[in-house]
């Protein structure tokens, strides 16, 4: 090697470091591409060879020192090196995915009929679906059937043809969740009432029987929020009409429905009171299902507050003004209503003492029914 000035083709000697360099460096790179098993290492060797404290950057230190004549082919060379580098890590990065596609398919196949991983436990009725269908399978035992009615009412519905007078405090802003003038979340299930007794009037109208017994359970909604009140609860509502129903079978109906959900004896007093749709119109009263009527321990009792009856129901005779708002004619029929809360029911089977915990669907609660 002539030091300074070399034949123009003899290479310097920084030059021939760096092609022994490069020389080196490509068996060994080519050596350990091969024996990654993954694109990971594969990645890794990659990085180890070209990254900033990579094995080349120690070749390309060299390179201050060739000569200015020699630059180019220097160039030429590192720059030959990394793309064969590149071609390479392509090569072997697009063969390990094929391998790996290739395990894949001749695994064993997926079986899709496996169980999940995921113990989901069975899930049951909410406690207070769970008492509606009680209910209501009581009700169909007595004869009844079912309807449904909508949660989004009209006025009408839920209050003029049940012959509210329009100044009700029932029909206030305060009370009631009103959607438009005219339009509201129902605050009781009575617009079935009014709903199934106009379509009754129609049939009767076409020559059927006026004879129609029906009940209805669902959603009502009232601006009310405390212990034992919820802005949206439940309710059921039942009514029979007929010609010349009496009050004696509204109170036959209920007592036998309080004694097929409370047990044989159960004690049932109604007790007058009012509502517009009814006439005359009662409270219905069950034998307190913690201490009973005439119980000495009722005095400590306070689910009743030692009174030793549970107000269940409002009832009464239906009003000849729904009759005649319906379409029906009150010389012709009579019948009966009545409406409970389902809520309450299931909170004093299950011992439940805040009617929000029922609607907050935390698992932890509704998990123990
Ligand atoms: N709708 C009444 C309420 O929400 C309950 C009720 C009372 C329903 C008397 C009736 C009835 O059918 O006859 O408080």
């Amino acid at each position: 090697m002539s030091g300074e000035s070399p034949a123009s083709d003899e290479p310097s000697e920084a030059l021939s470091r760096i092609e022994q360099g490069l020389a080196a460096l490509g068996d060994r790179f080519r050596e350990a591409f091969a024996a990654c098993p993954t694109e990971p290492s594969l990645r890794a060797e990659h990085a180890k060879l070209l990254g900033k404290k990579g094995d080349l950057t120690a070749v390309l230190a060299l390179l201050r020192d060739v000569p200015a004549t020699e630059r180019p082919r220097a160039g030429a060379l590192v720059n030959g090196f990394k793309a064969e580098v590149e071609r390479e890590f392509e090569a072997r990065l697009a063969a390990l995915a094929s391998a790996a596609l290739e395990a894949d398919l001749n695994a064993r196949p997926f079986d899709l009929t496996l169980p999940g991983r995921l113990a989901l436990g069975r899930g049951h009725p909410h406690p207070v679906l769970a008492v509606r269908d009680e209910l209501l399978a009581i009700f169909r035992d007595l004869g009844f059937q079912t309807a449904p009615g909508p949660e989004i009412e009209l006025e009408e519905n839920n209050f003029t043809k049940l012959a509210f007078p329009p100044d009700h405090p029932a029909t206030d802003m305060q009370d009631s969740f009103w959607i438009k003038p005219g339009v509201l979340l129902r605050t009781h299930t009575s617009n079935v009432q009014v709903r199934e007794m106009s379509a009754l009037a129609e049939r009767v109208r076409a020559g059927a029987s006026p004879r129609l017994a029906v009940v209805s359970a669902g959603a009502v909604y009232r601006r009310d929020d405390d212990l034992t009140h919820s802005p949206m609860f439940h309710q059921i509502e039942g009514f029979l009409v007929d010609e010349r129903v009496s009050m004696a079978e509204l109170k036959g109906v209920l007592a036998a429905f309080a004694e097929r959900l409370y047990g044989p004896g159960t004690p049932v007093r109604f007790r007058p009171s009012y509502f517009p749709f009814v006439e005359p119109g009662a409270e219905v009263d069950v034998g307190c299902v913690f201490c009973k009527p005439n119980d000495p321990s009722r005095a400590a009792c306070r689910v009743c507050k030692a009174t030793g009856w549970l107000e269940i129901a409002g009832c009464g005779m239906i009003h000849p003004e729904v009759f005649r708002h319906t379409g029906l004619d009150p010389e012709r029929v009579t019948g009966f209503a009545f409406g409970m809360g389902i809520d309450r029911v299931a909170m004093l089977r299950y011992g439940i003492p805040n009617i929000r915990l029922l609607f907050e669907n935390d698992p932890r609660f509704l998990a123990q029914f």
